[in-house]
């Protein structure tokens, strides 16, 4: 049986998931001879470990014990200390305990440390730990988006890092384009869909999204430099109008504005689509008019979409669509890149 360490940073909506998910798969892990060990699970103000992480784990009777005590989001990981199965770290030591436990399993056993937190705080520990030699897994976009000298660092031992679910959740984006480059097929283009504007209304959440396909085709690029058309003009930003003024008259200006734009955009047989596009030395998000048989141009409800331009999909793109965001999907793209680490594992 290959073992595979696991440590977990983030236990809300998708860290929770991840943990059930786990437990759920047991058995189908084991009919493919791999067993994931949690040995430590941590929130923002404390860590959860085995006692012994070379030859102990946190039990599923155990994990399932977090996902209950973490449902509720104002409760700690400290409740769990009296368990005996397990020790509890606070915030003080909780960054010296995961670099710990690295340097302890990197070199041997080895470790993923998976990022399902929404922190920037974590960019540190995963730098240091990618360091020893362990892999990193991420859901969180704070590490891949900032500054350059980061990004390069974390990204150093590429076969080490996944991060599928940072884009398109569970959606295999990363992992296409990743076979496209390696391949010798230079992806020139992409145009994608992938939020819902009105869970972003700044674009900031897409913009990173953005971020990392830039990146990801060579694009030395800082977030700060993405263009970004927001949804709402100037006038209309929180600070300069109240959330009030803005859900009772400015939304209606909003859509008298957007209104004329979709008009002359059909005349043209064309849609608006708000889109992140990267092309050239080119990244940036906002509104463009799309043909209506488009992969983009057919797209209705809440699917991310994205289309792909290279050598090979040249006139037709390669084309991923579907859900682009919840828990469980999200959760399942995590667990696909830990197992597809496997094979790092001795
Ligand atoms: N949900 C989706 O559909 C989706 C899709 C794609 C990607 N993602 C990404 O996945 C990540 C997780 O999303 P979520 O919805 O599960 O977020 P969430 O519910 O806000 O949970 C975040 C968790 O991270 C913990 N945390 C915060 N700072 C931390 C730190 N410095 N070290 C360790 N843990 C820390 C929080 O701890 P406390 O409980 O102590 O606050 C909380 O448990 C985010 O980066 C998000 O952008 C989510
Ligand atoms: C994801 O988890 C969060 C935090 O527990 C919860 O508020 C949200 O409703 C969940 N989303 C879905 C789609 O289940």
């Amino acid at each position: 049986m290959k073992n595979i360490p696991v440590v977990l940073m983030g236990c809300g909506g998708v860290g929770r998931q991840l943990l059930q998910h786990i437990v759920t798969c047991r058995s189908l892990h084991a009919n493919q001879g791999i067993r994931l060990r949690v040995v430590g699970v941590c929130d923002s103000k404390s860590l959860v470990a085995a006692p012994d992480v070379y030859s102990m784990e946190l039990s599923d009777n155990l994990l399932l014990e977090v996902c209950r005590v973490k449902l509720d989001s104002s409760s700690s990981l400290l409740t769990l200390n009296g368990s005996g199965e397990c020790q509890v770290y606070s915030n003080s030591e909780l960054t010296k305990k995961i670099i710990d436990i690295a340097a302890l399993l990197g070199k041997s056993t080895g470790l993923a440390l998976v990022d399902c937190s929404a922190s920037s705080e974590t960019i540190g520990v995963l730098n240091r730990v990618v360091d020893i030699g362990c892999c990193a897994v991420l859901a969180n976009k704070k590490p891949l988006t900032s500054k350059m000298e980061d990004y390069d660092k974390l990204v150093s031992h590429p076969r080490f890092i996944r991060h599928e679910s940072t884009v398109g959740a569970g959606l295999p984006v990363i992992a296409s384009l990743n076979r496209l480059l390696s391949s010798g097929d230079p992806v020139h283009r992409i145009i994608g869909s992938l939020s819902d504007p009105r869970d972003d209304l700044s674009g900031m959440d897409v913009a990173r999204k953005a971020l990392i396909l830039a990146r990801l085709l060579g694009q030395r690029l800082n977030l700060d430099s993405i263009k970004i058309e927001s949804l709402y003009p100037e006038e209309m930003r929180p600070g300069v109008m109240s959330a009030e003024e803005f859900l009772g008259s400015g939304v209606s200006l909003l859509d008298k504005d957007i209104q004329e734009r979709v008009h002359k955009a059909s005349l043209n047989g064309n849609v608006l689509r708000y889109v992140c596009v990267i092309e050239g030395s080119r990244c940036e998000v906002g509104i463009q008019e799309l043909p209506k048989d488009s992969a983009l141009g057919r797209l209705k409800g809440s699917d991310n979409v994205l289309e792909i331009y290279s050598r090979c999909y040249f006139e037709q793109p390669l084309v991923i669509q579907g859900a682009g965001a919840g828990n469980d999907t999200t959760a399942t793209g995590v667990l696909a890149d830990i197992l597809d680490l496997q094979d790092l594992f001795p």
